[in-house]
């Protein structure tokens, strides 16, 4: 393959981007988007404060730009993402118990009921564990409205579009011997030991010196395939530059591939000058929209 989609595909892999609405009247970032591309997430559209700003009145023009270009061109979309303690619309960060587990609910169900049919994946709930050592859930409004409020989620997405996979999203849940990545999978398993609707588990993949591509994340990745759920590389970005870089590119690109179940890659942004990093050079173009050594590593690796 000359490009990431297309060296992907020939393991029936995709590579996907985030992409911002602002950015499609952009040519340069058109250009490398449709020529390398053939997996698409909004990188903030598809969130609750997004097509939720005011409860009940839902707004989608600024994702649906975003899926229409997707589809026009032949590409898929990850969906991102119907619950999440960040990003709540106003109205929704003041809200607690019933009330709010009810809004929940219903902007799940608008949400994926409204694309339904559109969306390969849904993040149904993004990072709901814990940072550091506890393996513990992460304290929110949506956790304190009872332990259940994820699978609460699943559930109601699975009833809105039975065909959408639906991923459970973190990050930091990379190296198998923390305790956040242990939690998500004893989460995994209890989910697919009682049937809640799980599909698959999203690795968000943001590294950096210190907290770098593990040595075992091919475990890690394996270890949750076992479950009997798909694992994919959803928001990949890695801070550094050069060689060291794009070895790190690498070893991501070679633990996916070594996981049947890994089924893409999606990294954060197109160019360094697209991240949500403050600094740092962490994607795969520079900011004039040159391939980097970073891109080369990973084109040679799918
Ligand atoms: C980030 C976006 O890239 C930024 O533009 C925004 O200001 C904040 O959110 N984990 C996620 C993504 O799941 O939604 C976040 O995206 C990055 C971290």
């Amino acid at each position: 393959g000359t490009t990431l989609a297309s060296a992907a595909a020939e393991s029936g892999r995709y590579f996907g981007t985030a992409v911002a609405a602002n950015k499609l009247s952009d040519s340069t970032y058109v250009g490398i988007l449709n020529r390398e591309f053939d997996m698409v997430t909004a990188e903030n559209e598809m969130k609750m404060d997004a097509t939720e700003p005011n409860r009940g009145q839902f707004t989608y023009t600024n994702a649906d730009r975003i899926v229409n270009h997707a589809r026009n061109q032949g590409k898929r979309v990850r969906g991102h993402a119907l619950a999440w303690h960040s990003q709540q619309p106003g109205w929704m960060q003041s809200m607690e118990g019933s009330a709010l587990r009810q809004a929940m609910l219903n902007h799940v169900t608008q949400v994926a009921t409204y694309y339904r049919g559109k969306i390969y994946a849904w993040d149904v709930v993004n990072e709901a564990f814990a940072d550091g050592s506890t393996g513990a859930r992460r304290d929110s409004n949506l956790q304190r409205t009872g332990n259940d409020w994820i699978e609460a989620a699943f559930r109601a997405a699975r009833a809105a579009d039975p065909d959408a996979k639906l991923c459970y999203n973190d990050y930091n849940t990379d190296n198998w011997s923390h305790a956040k990545t242990q939690a998500v999978y004893r989460m995994v398993q209890d989910f697919k030991s009682r049937g809640v609707p799980i599909d698959c588990v999203g690795f968000q993949a943001h590294f950096n010196s210190g907290n770098p591509v593990p040595s075992n994340y091919h475990t890690t990745l394996q270890n949750f395939a076992n479950l009997g759920v798909d694992v994919q590389i959803t928001e990949l970005d890695i801070e550094g530059s050069g060689s060291t870089q794009a070895q790190q590119y690498q070893g991501v690109v070679q633990a996916c591939l070594a996981v049947s179940r890994c089924t893409g890659i999606t990294v954060w942004g197109i160019r360094d000058s697209d991240s949500w990093r403050a600094s740092g050079t962490p994607l795969l173009f520079d900011s004039s929209g040159n391939k980097k050594a970073a891109y080369t590593s990973v084109l040679n690796a799918l």
